[in-house]
């Protein structure tokens, strides 16, 4: 029997490079030695996107971006969050033992408010639906990005602490967070996120691609651009990379320009699909009616159990 690995995705804006190399090109690699429930987690995106319209294209792009990043979707659970009710249940179940002091001290949430968001409800309790999203399947890993290490770690803790009080029931997950592409770096050298807007996007135009390198930020202190280069290093080997640094020691606009070339030949294929997707949107609703169908099955039989034992059957 495979190993669960489940994981997922908010569809709150166009994917980044970050995104691919922090979160779907693990799925993607891991896809055929786990069973995978890979989600579009559109429930967690409601915190942010509260635009119906916005909201319905970006679950599309979501589950287009998965399917042209090469997962399987004969080999992998792909659904969408929302389709399944009982992780919303699940969630009331999990607030009733966890404290707000404990809430308290997700960096994720401390983070978006001093940041100037609104500190609704949905985002204080976003740590709680990810960990009913998880504990639902029982996996034995769960890939992200390092920003959300936490957040796995939460669900930890509240298995532990369920199955402390009503009996073993659930699986406790470990995080899988890759060393080399947990942080990608952005084009100003910080993280790369939506929100700091210096992405260099997954499925942008050739344009787009050339304005994000173009736009990385360089300082003249050295031979290397130190940020060209941790962008670079996702896209080739530090072997090979070694005698074109080399060969243009100082010259900046050299490198971006090898740069953007290889973020081009890399991508192509997946854009090209990406964009066959968006041509055909049925083969992006037949994906998720088909998931959806299959996991719902296995998440009701999972929360009967959990209902069984906290008394509410
Ligand atoms: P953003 O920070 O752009 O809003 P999300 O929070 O939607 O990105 O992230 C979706 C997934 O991609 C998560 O698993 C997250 O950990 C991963 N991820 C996002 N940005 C990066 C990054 N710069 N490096 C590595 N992984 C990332
Ligand atoms: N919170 C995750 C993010 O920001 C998305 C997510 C929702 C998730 N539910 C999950 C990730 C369950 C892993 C497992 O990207």
């Amino acid at each position: 029997m495979k190993k669960i690995l489940l994981s997922g995705i908010q569809p709150t804006g166009d994917m980044h490079i970050g995104n691919y190399f922090g979160a779907i090109k693990q799925f993607v690699d891991m896809q055929d030695d786990y069973e995978c429930y890979i989600m579009v987690a559109d429930l967690h995106a409601l915190t942010t996107v509260q635009d119906a319209d916005a909201l319905r294209k970006n679950i599309f792009n979501v589950t287009a971006t998965y399917l042209a990043c090469g997962l399987d979707p004969k080999k992998v659970h792909l659904f969408q969050q929302s389709d399944m009710s009982v992780h919303g249940e699940l969630t009331w179940i999990l607030n009733c033992i966890t404290t707000m002091p404990y809430l308290e001290r997700a960096v994720a949430y401390k983070d978006k408010v001093a940041n100037g968001k609104e500190a609704s409800v949905g985002l204080f309790d976003y740590p709680m639906l990810m960990t009913s999203d998880i504990l639902l399947y029982d996996p034995a890993v769960v890939p992200v990005g390092a920003d959300q290490k936490q957040h796995v770690e939460i669900a930890r803790d509240t298995a532990e602490k369920f199955n402390r009080i009503w009996g073993e029931t659930f699986t406790i997950p470990e995080p899988l967070i890759l060393e080399s592409t947990g942080i990608v770096p952005g084009i100003d050298g910080r993280k790369m996120s939506k929100s700091y807007g210096n992405t260099i996007p997954l499925f942008g135009s050739d344009e787009e691609i050339d304005k994000a390198v173009m736009g990385i930020v360089t300082d003249s202190s050295g031979d290397v651009p130190a940020n060209v280069y941790a962008i670079h290093k996702l896209f080739k080997t530090e072997a090979e990379l070694a005698p074109l640094y080399e060969a243009n020691k100082g010259k900046y606009k050299a490198l971006k320009d090898a740069l953007a070339a290889d973020i081009k030949a890399f991508i192509g294929p997946m854009r090209d699909r990406y964009e066959e997707i968006q041509a055909n949107p049925k083969i992006v609703e037949d994906v998720l009616r088909a998931g959806g169908t299959v996991v719902k099955a296995r998440a009701q039989t999972k929360m009967a159990a959990v209902k069984k034992a906290v008394g509410l059957n």
